[in-house]
């Protein structure tokens, strides 16, 4: 089933006078439990995708459902709501997200105290989060006493609060260093592919976009289709193993699956996107 589906998407911002257009006639369908990357030069139009899929913005034209509520000609009401439980948001800067005078299981509780989970409840998922993500043995810390990395991994506790089937992020490692980069990615893949949540992640990290089940990449407000004609002569291992340089699989859409088919001319490798759970274990 589909997670998101857009179609057509047009988004034009208004400053004053001027007018930008942002998304031009954007084309784009995730199916739930997906682990998607989306990549793209600044400006491409990447933050304003999200924002719109969150709720946080209408479009201007087109179509946009996500978990099956139509967000096109929605009211304040449905928008809030549908911010609040259907989906979860990260952001580049991970104290959006937190209270500093907050202890860590404080932090994960408010969402769901602010809706009117009973305590029980709230105390028991809370766990189950900071369990998922390694973060058990800081629950009563303050994030001063608390790296990037385990900010950025309580951030998503906190987002992942009360539920929601989707997961949004805005370059949530764009602060991170290399290691602990991968380290959130690692854990966004565990939670799309153990948990069944839906994870749509932008990031200016070409490589590390790879890691996911499939790129796509975003230019002039559009989902780009793959314009340049690559000819590269790749080494085949002894082993049979093949690389597939990060550019080449980003322009190709390809992120950790690849479905390969024997075609007259040779061997064609296209992403695959219906994995429908059965993950092959690539580590
Ligand atoms: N609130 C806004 N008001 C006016 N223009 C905006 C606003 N948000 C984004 N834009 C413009 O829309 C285009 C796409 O921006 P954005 O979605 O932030 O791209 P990206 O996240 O890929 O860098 C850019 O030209 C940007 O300047
Ligand atoms: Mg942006």
């Amino acid at each position: 089933m589909a997670i998101i589906d857009c179609r057509n998407v047009i988004k034009i911002h208004k400053q004053g006078n001027l007018e930008v257009v942002a998304l031009q006639g954007l084309d784009f369908t995730m199916q739930e439990g997906e682990f998607i990357s989306v990549v793209g030069k600044s400006g491409a139009g990447k933050s304003t995708l999200l924002r719109i899929l969150a709720g946080l913005e209408m479009p201007s034209a087109g179509k946009v459902e996500v978990a099956g509520v139509d967000l096109t000609d929605a009211t304040g009401t449905v928008l809030t709501k549908h911010y609040r439980r259907d989906v979860g948001f990260l952001w580049q800067d991970y104290t959006r997200n937190l209270l500093p005078y907050l202890t860590v299981m404080q932090n994960i509780e408010l969402p769901m105290l602010l809706s009117g989970v009973g305590r029980r409840r709230r105390r028991a998922r809370a766990r189950a989060l900071l369990e998922a993500t390694g973060l058990e043995n800081h629950a009563f810390n303050r994030l001063n006493k608390m790296s990037g990395g385990e900010q950025q991994r309580l951030a998503m506790c906190v987002a992942l609060a009360m539920g929601p089937k989707l997961l949004l992020a805005d370059e949530p490692t764009g602060e991170l260093d290399t290691e602990t980069s991968l380290e959130i990615y690692e854990l966004l893949r565990r939670m799309a592919h153990e948990a069944g949540l839906s994870v749509l992640v932008v990031t200016h990290d070409v490589a590390l976009a790879t890691r996911s089940d499939r790129v796509i990449r975003l230019a002039d407000g559009q989902v780009a289709a793959p314009t340049v004609v690559h000819h590269e002569i790749l080494r085949v291992a002894l082993d049979g193993t093949l690389e597939l340089p990060s550019d080449l699989r980003v322009e190709a859409g390809i992120g950790e699956h690849v479905r390969a088919e024997v075609t007259e001319e040779g061997i064609l490798l296209r992403p695959e996107t219906e994995l429908n759970g059965e993950v092959p274990d690539v580590d």
